[in-house]
């Protein structure tokens, strides 16, 4: 069976309620394949999601941006994925760069929020991607094998992951990464699984790419047959985000 393309929408750290009431509105009224062919998924900053899942069209899905390691309790500022369950939240990402970079989160952290949130009956969009630095120095398939083994050591079932190959120098830059580049790494991503996890994941696993994704360059990347779909960020603010959901087809 064929990998389901899909598209996230990572709002991060931005808008106001007027601001979101107006993306969600572009949202609904945006003609796009139906759900059978591409999976949407948005993720608005916490305090938003119940106002997002309540205004948006059904066939889109809302996910968080981040929860916590474990079951909540005296852990000011966090949000448990209980919470999320109770709000019917159905998806959560973990392990993006900036949260890696600007809040030390380790692998091994990473790996035991995808586990408590897939225990929990999350679905998880897990990102993992090389800097600069790593890239250049050679490094960029270690350390994404680094960071994808700390999350296949916690998990045995990979069925409610998607990978997000998140490039850290595209990543807000404008410079993304062409399509070879990001077919490569895919496709390496894919025989580390083959390796270390099973052919069935390998084969089933979507795996997502994203760094400065936009309406001008979403087609070529998704006709890559390892680039199973888009984790978007500045451009699932704006309309385009239509365009690169509809590059699925
Ligand atoms: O989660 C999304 C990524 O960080 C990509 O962000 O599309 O603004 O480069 P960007």
């Amino acid at each position: 069976m064929g990998r389901k393309f899909i598209v996230g929408g990572n709002w991060k750290c931005n808008g106001t309620t007027e601001e979101v009431k107006k993306i969600v509105a572009t949202l609904n009224q945006g003609e796009v394949p139906s759900e059978d062919v591409v999976e949407v998924v948005i993720s608005p900053p916490f305090v938003f999601l119940p106002l997002v899942k309540s205004l948006l069209r059904s066939d889109f899905h809302v996910a968080a941006q981040n929860c916590w390691v474990k079951k909540g309790g005296a852990f000011t500022g966090e949000i448990s994925g209980e919470m999320l369950v109770n709000l019917g939240i159905p998806w959560v990402i973990l392990g993006h760069s900036e949260r890696r970079a600007l809040l030390g989160e380790s692998n091994e952290f990473v790996g035991d929020k995808v586990a408590y949130a897939l225990g929990q009956g999350l679905k998880v969009i897990a990102c993992v991607g090389e800097t600069l630095e790593q890239r250049e120095a050679g490094s960029t398939m270690d350390v994404v094998a680094a960071q994808t083994k700390a999350i296949a050591d916690k998990i045995n079932d990979w069925t409610n992951v998607v990978i997000a190959y998140e490039p850290v120098w595209a990543i807000g830059t404008g410079k993304v990464a062409t399509p070879a580049q990001a077919q490569e790494v895919h496709a390496d991503l894919r025989k580390w699984f083959q390796a270390n996890v099973s052919a069935e994941v390998a084969e089933s696993i979507r795996i997502m790419y994203g760094g400065s994704v936009s309406g001008a360059n979403c087609k070529e990347l998704a006709a890559k047959s390892d680039v199973d779909g888009f984790l978007v960020g500045g451009a699932s603010l704006k309309p385009e985000f239509i365009d690169i959901i509809n590059s699925a087809t």
